[in-house]
């Protein structure tokens, strides 16, 4: 690792624990985590976020000034000079013997509210500003940070280009309506047109505008020149669903690939998340370790039927070692149509033809069927976007696209894609039925006036993914700072 000029100058303390040159004067800089003392010495642990191992820090009543000693608390910031020696505690390799402590914030351990000593997610959340130094968050977001590098590692070593879609846009690229607007017009007094309608050619666009909620549409247009394209940006969907698996702002990583079939895009959508969990398995071995025993109990806290009959890491490596099952729409029907829960009805929702798959569903199939990822594709096209490619011949009243969905153990749906419709007649055609005026996408409808080719692309959800590899319940625990319903402080 490079040595950087923050921190030390003998680097982080992950290097210092790392480090066997004992009896040299170090500098160390950090939150206090955890203090004790006894007959003058005092055992202080130290993180500055490089790692979860904290570094002991032991100071002796004679080399402090009392005044200093007493500012020595949890949370509280420090700079410790002193010399590195080789650890006499279990479990430590170094620890420094300090000379010198400046308290560069204290923090009044009366109001500090992260104590050492479990706290409810629920009261983390709301103190989400404060959060980064637990070990859990600290954890979380180093994975997060190396799950992010190894995307763009991942389609860089493969010959993709990292394309930078729009935030704002006037389209709805999956049509379901869920977006925020964007505008300058005053909301109380919006000015109108002749029909009484707000007139959005005064706004700051000239036209209605809102956030996006996929990359895909541009990314299109990416894919028809650049041949292998990929997005990762943050998305916004204004949907009111107050779930563990529901952001209003999420990141997404959306890959396009000119000429791949739809076979080609699972075969990519699934080595890609294999790559992802290989690469966190082997880059966080620390963090994972500390998620996967709070996973261990809590997973024990649980009721038996909800109980994972994994460990987190063992999960993590099984999905990685085993084929993922890929079966039809159609196929995943029948199956929940055969299913003990079905005949039993224990479903909420009803199981038939052409229904859009719940999460009880989902479930099901991916948790208690093929107890491993699938990918289900082959969706009945009313239930599914308007760019889909669709399967030709088929029965009226059963006709289908080349959707695909990636299903996986504890979350449901993480994947979303589907081989585009290249034809223009068969897209205007869709276009038309679900009332979308061709003249919105005459851009998206020109690159099959102008050379199509078959293409195909998928969105991964990136907190869904942070979710899965973490063992964590709530989404809005792997995002620093959520947004939803009734939420956007910080
Ligand atoms: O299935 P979705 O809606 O697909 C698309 O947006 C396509 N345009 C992707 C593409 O083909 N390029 O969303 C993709 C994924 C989902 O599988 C899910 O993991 C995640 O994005 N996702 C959400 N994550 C958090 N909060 C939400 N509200 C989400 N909605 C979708
Ligand atoms: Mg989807």
């Amino acid at each position: 690792m490079e040595q950087v000029l923050t921190g030390t100058k003998q680097g982080s303390i992950k290097q210092l624990l790392a480090s066997t040159e004992y009896d040299r004067e170090v500098t160390v800089r950090g939150w206090v985590r955890h203090r004790r003392g006894s007959k003058g010495v005092f055992f202080i642990h130290l993180n500055d976020g490089s790692t979860i191992q904290n570094i002991q820090v032991v100071v002796n009543e004679e080399n402090t000034n009392e005044n200093v000693l007493n500012q020595i608390s949890v949370g509280a910031c420090l700079q410790v000079n002193g010399n590195l020696v080789a650890s006499q505690g279990a479990g430590q390799s170094s620890e420094v013997q300090a000379t010198e402590v400046t308290i560069l914030g204290p923090a009044d351990s009366e109001k500090y509210p992260i104590q050492p000593k479990k706290h409810s997610m629920e009261f983390l959340r709301e103190r989400a500003h404060l959060r980064m130094r637990t070990n859990t968050f600290s954890a979380i977001f180093r994975i997060r940070h190396a799950a992010a590098y190894a995307i763009h590692k991942y389609y860089n070593d493969r010959g993709f280009y990292y394309l930078h879609t729009p935030i704002i846009t006037g389209s709805d690229a999956e049509g379901a309506g869920e977006m925020f607007q964007v505008t300058t017009l005053p909301i109380g007094n919006p000015p109108l047109d002749n029909q009484g309608e707000i007139d959005f050619k005064q706004d700051f666009f000239g036209q209605a505008t809102n956030l996006s909620v996929s990359g895909q549409l541009q990314g299109e247009l990416g894919a028809m020149g650049l041949g292998l394209i990929y997005t990762f940006g943050p998305t916004f969907r204004a949907e009111n669903s107050n779930t563990t698996r529901h952001l209003a702002e999420f990141w997404m990583v959306e890959p396009e690939m000119a000429f791949y079939e739809q076979e080609d895009n699972h075969n990519l959508a699934e080595d890609f998340l294999k790559y992802l969990i290989r690469y966190v398995l082997e880059h966080c071995k620390d963090d994972l370790k500390f998620l996967d025993e709070r996973f261990t109990k809590e997973n024990n806290g649980k009721p038996a039927n909800e109980r994972s009959d994994m460990g987190l890491i063992e999960k993590l490596e099984f999905v990685v070692a085993n084929d993922f099952a890929r079966i039809s729409y159609t196929e995943a029907i029948n199956i929940l149509l055969n299913s003990k829960p079905h005949k039993k009805k224990k479903f909420k929702f009803p199981v038939e033809w052409g229904i859009d798959m719940q999460s009880e569903h989902e479930r099901y199939l991916v948790e208690k069927h093929f107890k491993k990822p699938v990918i289900v594709y082959d969706y009945p096209r009313e239930i599914k976007a308007f760019y889909m490619k669709q399967n030709e011949g088929e029965e009226e009243g059963r006709e289908t696209v080349r959707a695909m969905d990636i299903l996986v153990p504890g979350i449901g749906e993480i994947i979303g894609g589907s081989q585009r419709e290249d034809n223009l007649d068969r897209l205007m055609q869709r276009m038309t039925e679900v009332g979308i005026p061709h003249n919105e996408l005459d851009w998206y409808l020109d690159i099959r006036r102008f050379g199509s080719a078959p293409h195909s692309g998928f969105g991964l959800g990136f907190e869904r993914f942070i979710l899965f590899v973490t063992g964590m319940a709530n989404i809005r625990d792997v995002i620093p700072f959520p947004r939803t319903p009734g939420n956007a402080k910080f």
